[in-house]
């Protein structure tokens, strides 16, 4: 599966819901998560994120992910097309600990 990481906080650019064939990606405040069981692995949203914020789960590191989506994406709503991203979006693209800071 892949998974949708903390660069997604409070950037939200939603480009990786238009292109997910089984729509399988869910909405929260801050950020979106995949919901693993549904993520066919093809792989195609992965270089539409802007800010990078979407890998494999198969990269190390990433068991922490792998329980955020799979536990919010049983929560949040569906989102399956794009919308305008936060204003200030930009100004969060690349910051650093991002979970710890806006995560709640
Ligand atoms: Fe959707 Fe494919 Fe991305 Fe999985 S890898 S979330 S199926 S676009
Ligand atoms: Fe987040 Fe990137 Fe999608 S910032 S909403 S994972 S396009």
């Amino acid at each position: 599966t892949y998974v949708v990481t903390d660069a997604c906080i409070k950037c939200k650019y939603t480009d990786c819901v238009e292109v997910c064939p089984v729509d399988c990606f869910y909405e929260g405040e801050n950020m979106l998560v995949i919901n693993p069981s549904e993520c066919i692995d093809c792989g195609v949203c992965e270089p539409e994120c802007p800010a990078e914020a979407i890998l494999p789960d198969t990269e190390d590191n990433l068991e922490k992910w792998l329980e955020l989506n799979t536990k919010y994406s049983a929560e949040w709503p569906n989102i399956t097309q794009k919308k305008e991203p936060p204003a200030d979006a930009d100004d969060h693209k690349g910051e650093e600990d991002k979970f710890d800071k806006y995560f709640s």
